[in-house]
């Protein structure tokens, strides 16, 4: 990418870093790269498409309170335990387009990579993951593009989650913008099996070892028996939520 770059304005830096708090941009090093200056080069048409994202986030948030506030009703316990959001980082989404080995520009940011918005949203049992995605896909503004069950299918090193890629409109002043958003549903069991692996593998340049893959499969193996003895005694003391609608 032989472009000028132009130069970037303090407050241009702020915003950037909004949509972005906990990777700080590097604006040196970006600088020094393609991906600087095809950031810089298109820095408002980069932080539009980045604040459409902000948004469709929060249209499947309030479509999770509000399915949450019903159903909090009509079963008397909340079957969303907490939701976590999150924009890719700007370094993430440079570093997926190359690993894809893709030309990085903003056509390929949108209609290469399904978790730019990610939502995760942590249930109480397994059977709420079911009826929450199943309540969300219903609505009729919302798309299913992917599906992954991999609480049905569990990965090989035993990780669990329900993966939905949709999409949703989100309405602009002059224009109606569809947005893909990637929801991963999860108990929050399977939830603290999947954080703490993740943590263990923050170290780059580590591999682990095969006893070390066993051991972490055991453990995802018995939090899907914790989740499968809770999900019964859950029946036995409320009956299945899904009797009483
Ligand atoms: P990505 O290129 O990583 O997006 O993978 P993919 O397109 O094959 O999608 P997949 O649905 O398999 O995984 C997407 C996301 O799920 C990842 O970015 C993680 O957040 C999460 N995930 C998938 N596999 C694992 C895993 O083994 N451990 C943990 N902790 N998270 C995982
Ligand atoms: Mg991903």
């Amino acid at each position: 990418m032989n472009e000028k770059v132009k130069t970037i304005t303090e407050e241009e830096i702020t915003s950037i870093q909004e949509y972005s708090p906990k990777h700080e941009v590097d604006f040196q090093l970006l600088a020094n790269s393609d991906t600087g200056m095809y950031v810089k080069n298109r820095f408002l048409e980069f932080s539009r498409l980045m604040s459409y994202y902000k948004c469709a986030i929060m249209e499947i948030e309030t479509k999770l309170n509000v399915l949450n506030v019903e159903y909090s009703l009509s079963m008397d316990r909340n079957p969303i335990n907490s939701v976590k959001s999150r924009l890719k980082s700007l370094p993430s989404i440079f570093e997926k387009l190359e690993r894809r080995e893709l030309p990085q520009n903003m056509e390929n940011i949108e209609n290469e990579l399904n978790d730019i918005a990610g939502i995760r949203v942590i249930c109480a049992f397994t059977d709420d993951v079911y009826l929450i995605a199943e309540a969300l896909l219903k609505q009729d503004d919302i798309v299913l593009i992917e599906k992954k069950d991999y609480i049905k299918n569990p990965k090989p090193n035993g990780y669990r989650s329900l993966h939905l890629i949709v999409s949703v409109p989100i309405f602009l002043a002059q224009e109606k913008r569809i947005m893909k958003v990637e929801i991963q549903l999860r108990t929050i069991a399977m939830d603290f099996w999947a954080s703490l692996e993740h943590q263990l593998h923050y170290k780059k340049n580590f591999e682990f070892t095969d006893d070390m893959k066993q051991e972490l499969l055991e453990c995802a193996t018995m939090s899907a028996e914790l989740d499968s003895r809770m999900d019964a005694l859950r029946d036995k003391a409320l009956g299945s939520d899904r009797e009483k609608h």
